[in-house]
């Protein structure tokens, strides 16, 4: 798992492993950040977990290209993007072609390629929002869509509560999208998805 912050995502993804909802194993979790909540809380639940800088490779493809070879070295199966909030390399996409999946806090194809999706919705004007979980390729936030959920974006919210409620729903969906990865159900047929 690719992680940068807070790491909210990786933590519903443990505990859903804990609780015996997703049968997977997070084998490794890697952040481009030092000392962020992420790290903690892996290490909290035993997974082992780095810190692969930016600033100690001289360019961004050797930084990437660092985050697959600790990737390969532990034998992923899928990449989780969780909260992750650089774009990668295109080498690194090609990599592990159709095996990385990203968490986005909007409905794509709305709110993409930014960092400010729950904002954007909120300014917009839009009345329904939500989370997608789709695969990563070239095209930013552009992948095959795995599956989404929508929010109901209410009058009196402001960003932090709309942000707030689109997080359950990241919590429920990327551990359910993980889930259909391992049981071999997510059948990718050109843009679309199907769960077989
Ligand atoms: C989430 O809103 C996710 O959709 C976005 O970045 C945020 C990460 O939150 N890509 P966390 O680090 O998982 O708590």
């Amino acid at each position: 798992m690719l992680v940068s912050g807070r790491g909210s995502n990786l933590q519903a993804i443990l505990d859903a492993i804990e609780r015996g909802e997703l049968s997977a194993v997070v084998s490794l979790v890697v952040s481009n950040h030092r000392d962020v909540p992420a790290i903690e809380r892996a290490e909290r639940h035993g997974v082992a977990a780095i810190t692969i800088e930016r600033a100690s490779y001289a360019s961004r493809g050797a930084h990437h290209a660092a985050i697959a070879d600790a990737l390969v070295a532990r034998g992923v199966q899928l990449v989780v993007l969780a909260g992750f909030d650089r774009l990668l390399e295109v080498e690194f996409v090609r990599r592990f072609a159709g095996r990385i999946i990203n968490i986005h806090p909007s409905l794509l194809p709305s709110f993409g390629g930014g960092l400010q999706a729950q904002a954007d919705a909120l300014a917009h004007g839009v009345k329904v929002t939500g989370c997608t979980v789709h695969f990563v390729t070239a095209e930013v936030d552009g992948g095959p869509i795995i599956l989404q959920r929508p929010v109901a974006v209410r009058d009196e919210d402001t960003v932090e509560t709309l942000a707030g409620r689109i997080l359950v729903e990241e919590h429920r969906a990327l551990p359910e999208a993980i889930r259909l990865f391992a049981e071999g159900r997510v059948v990718v047929e050109g843009r679309r998805v199907r769960l077989g």
